[in-house]
């Protein structure tokens, strides 16, 4: 039986990151269990209504947040990804954890809450819900100003999206700060999507042996 794998696909908004999850599920089709976060359950996707709403999404503190989204990703756990991987099946997700550790902890500027994130982690593994963490995360890097650009020409944007400059040049530094603690691949995002796919391609092969 093949070893079924769990990967993340990040990056910064504009990256070009839907494109690849479109082109990655043409590729794989039902091979893999394609999901994203915050999202992917009934309840999961009503926390991501509330996180990326302009009602409540921009006034909450960076904790509420923080927590909401750890909220979303337990859900999804418990009810996608852990009963997926159980059953031999390979999870893809468009976002993560790494998202969280970029955009609140390092964008938000909240770095005091790097113990309570790595436990958060842990925690669902300690209750003995068989939750195991990603094989691989594939962050798709470019420069925030060119990956803002591409943001703004899309129809809709979130207050994610419409955040100043510095705030996505410091969730890029953040994607970097990531790798030093999990297993992350980096893709140049400045090329093509072809290339691009190539590139997230060869990683798979290599790092998870999918292909
Ligand atoms: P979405 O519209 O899905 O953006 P994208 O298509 O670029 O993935 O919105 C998700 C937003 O939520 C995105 O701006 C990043 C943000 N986010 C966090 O701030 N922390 C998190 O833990 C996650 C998963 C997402």
């Amino acid at each position: 039986m093949i070893k079924a794998r769990y990967v993340i696909f990040d990056g910064l908004d504009g990256s070009g990151k839907t494109t690849q999850m479109m082109l990655l599920e043409k590729k794989f089709g039902s091979l893999v269990i394609f999901t994203r976060e915050p999202g992917g359950t009934l309840l999961a996707g009503k926390i991501r209504g509330i996180l990326l709403g302009d009602s409540f999404g921009s006034q909450m503190t960076s904790l509420t947040r923080f927590l909401l989204f750890w909220a979303a990703r337990e859900e999804l756990q418990q009810r996608v990804v852990v009963p997926a991987l159980r059953s031999g099946k390979h999870v893809f997700s468009d976002r993560g954890d790494s998202s969280t550790f970029a955009f609140q902890l390092y964008a938000e500027g909240h770095q005091e809450l790097i113990d309570t994130f790595f436990w958060m982690g842990k925690a669902g593994v300690r209750e003995g819900s068989r939750r195991r963490p990603p094989d691989l995360y594939v962050i798709l890097d470019l420069p925030a100003e060119v990956a803002l650009k591409r943001a703004k020409q899309r129809r809709t944007t979130n207050h994610f999206d419409r955040q100043m400059f510095e705030y996505h040049e410091k969730v890029r530094d953040g994607f970097h700060k990531f790798a030093e603690y999990a297993p992350v691949e980096f893709v140049d995002a400045s090329q093509t999507s072809e290339e691009i796919h190539h590139g997230i391609l060869k990683i798979l092969a290599r790092r998870v042996a999918i292909s």
